[in-house]
């Protein structure tokens, strides 16, 4: 028997979770069928192993139809109770969910910490920013609903605007943020008025299961159905139907375009992405270095890399480039990797049981083709880690140029004129975020201009990143598709629908008879504080 390697007492794994129910109809339904292994990349042992943390049903195609006419059927063509209910009810059921998740916050950051590796103060960082996110979301929907407790009046027509819900929704989030990411989609689809079936991502799967039971006693039965297994299984026999009216998906373009292409009337879907990115940073003469090299170790190397978000590819000038290597690389090697528990971990092990060998080919191809690796530490691989490499000259015929790594790699890419970035971001597939580096405002306000036209944030002498969840996630190109914030997300997940009449006397003593009998749930003029 071997022996526990050390792992504080709260964040042990003392019992498999072994997830038997899924969520449908407002039902926990036991599952009797397959079910697949959830496993953890860190081990329990002092010799290396994998942790087998529990198993998830392995779901097909009946459980996504079952799912499928739950959600429908709940929505019952707008007709359903959660899409006509009063935004102050829907309110509630939102409120009342989100209480019995913060009950959850220590089992979920557990789970957080084993299934993809996250650091204990990132994994509380997701679990709070995801309730933060909840709360904000709920006060939006308050302001957006005074905002249109009115009449406006147009060349004798009068109008009463609301936002509507656009049907049912289908949910797919990331294993990167399998919370946070998640929730940004379903909440504000949810609270809209939509319903909605939603698949947890490959990783971070057992971490919704102590929310289930939440969900299931805060909304009506069928608003949200929660299913297990591949995406292929279940998700693709879902869009073949073209019941589907919005597909909200974070993560890769592959994915998207194969759920989409099922879709039989692809005009009627609306999409809601976030996709690849390969966000680089732009290193100037005159940036400050120490400021740039701090920022660009959050950049490229927070969660390993593994953030949509992440810098991929770092452009330093020629006339600071030595300097910028020698320094930047120093520091890498200077992290501490750990399990996510250990204290000041920065970097912690990958939760892809693949993805140390696929960043190692990276590396080959790149050597193969020029490249040096700058850091000692650059490439050293141990059972669940590949230490980051910093890859330097990077050329495009490089894989690493060209793919999103994900992961702990990063290559360096030198400039003399300026126009050798741009002229790459605008090539490039991908349009997210920048991060610019530099202090001569004459050299930076013609370039801020160019960015923002090529990108969605430009992000000056500070990394990338996607909070304060207030400001708008989006990018161009192949990197998203609609506008996620607390605010945003409220927009992309319903539409802009309203009762007209002209004015005249029949119509406006109706109006008023109807205002009075406070009987639609639509037409109204009272607002919730
Ligand atoms: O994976 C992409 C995430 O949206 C990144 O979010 O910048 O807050 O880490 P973050």
């Amino acid at each position: 028997m071997q022996k526990t390697i050390t792992i504080p007492e709260e964040f042990q794994v003392k019992e498999r979770i072994h997830q038997t129910t899924y969520l449908v109809d407002g039902e926990l339904r036991e599952w009797k069928g397959k079910n697949s292994e959830v496993i953890s990349t860190i081990s329990s042992t002092d010799t290396y192993a994998h942790t087998v943390l529990g198993s998830i049903p392995d779901m097909g195609e009946p459980e996504a139809m079952e799912a499928l006419d739950a959600a429908t059927h709940a929505y019952a063509q707008g007709q359903g109770v959660w899409p006509t209910m009063k935004v102050k009810d829907r309110i509630e059921c939102m409120e009342s969910f989100v209480k019995k998740m913060e009950g959850k916050r220590e089992e979920v950051v557990k789970l957080l910490m084993w299934e993809i590796g996250k650091s204990l103060p990132d994994s509380r960082k997701e679990f709070d920013r995801t309730v933060e996110y909840i709360y904000d979301t709920i006060e939006d929907y308050k302001q957006l609903d005074r905002d249109s407790a009115k009449f406006q009046k147009h060349d004798g027509v009068y109008a009463h605007i609301r936002r509507g819900p656009l049907g049912v929704v289908l949910c797919l989030g990331p294993y990167n943020y399998p919370l946070n990411e998640t929730f940004a989609l379903l909440i504000p689809a949810l609270i809209m008025g939509n319903t909605a079936i939603f698949k947890p991502a490959k990783h971070g799967v057992l971490l919704i299961t102590p929310l289930l039971e939440a969900f299931q006693s805060s909304f009506p039965k069928g608003v949200v159905n929660i299913l297990f297994g591949r995406g292929r299984a279940v998700a693709a026999p879902i869009m073949k139907t073209g019941r589907v009216d919005v597909l909200a998906l974070i993560g890769n373009s592959k994915s998207a375009n194969a759920l989409q292409d099922q879709h039989p009337k692809s005009n009627r879907l609306r999409l809601v992405l976030g996709l690849e990115a390969k966000n680089p940073a732009i290193i100037l003469p005159d940036a400050d270095l120490d400021l740039t090299i701090k920022e660009c170790i959050s950049g490229t190397l927070s969660f390993n890399g593994q953030r949509c978000t992440a810098l991929k590819v770092i452009y330093v000038h020629e006339d600071v480039k030595d300097e910028f290597l020698k320094r930047f690389s120093a520091v890498v090697d200077t992290l501490k990797f750990g399990n996510p528990w250990d204290e000041s971990a920065q970097l912690t092990p990958l939760p892809e049981p693949g993805k140390p060998a696929y960043i190692q080919e990276l590396l080959d191809d790149a050597k193969e083709k020029g490249a040096k690796v700058y850091n000692k530490k650059g490439g050293e691989p141990s059972d669940n880690f590949i230490w980051p490499a910093v890859l330097y000259p990077v050329s495009k015929d490089m894989r690493v140029y060209q793919e999103e790594q994900f992961g702990p790699v990063i290559p360096v890419v030198s400039f003399k004129d300026i126009e050798e970035p741009l002229d790459d971001m605008a090539a490039s597939n991908y349009g997210q975020q920048v991060s610019l580096f530099g202090k001569d405002v004459y050299t930076l306000s013609p370039l801020i201009d160019t960015l923002a036209n090529l990108v969605c944030r430009v992000n000056l002498n500070s990394s990338c990143q996607r909070g304060p969840d207030v400001y708008p996630f989006t990018g161009r190109k192949d990197s998203a598709q609609s506008t996620l914030s607390v605010h945003d997300a409220l927009r992309s997940f319903s539409i802009r629908t309203f009762v007209a009449f002209k004015d005249n006397d029949l119509n406006n003593e109706t109006i008023e008879q109807l205002l009075e009998a406070k009987v639609s749930n639509f037409l109204g003029t009272d607002y919730i504080l």
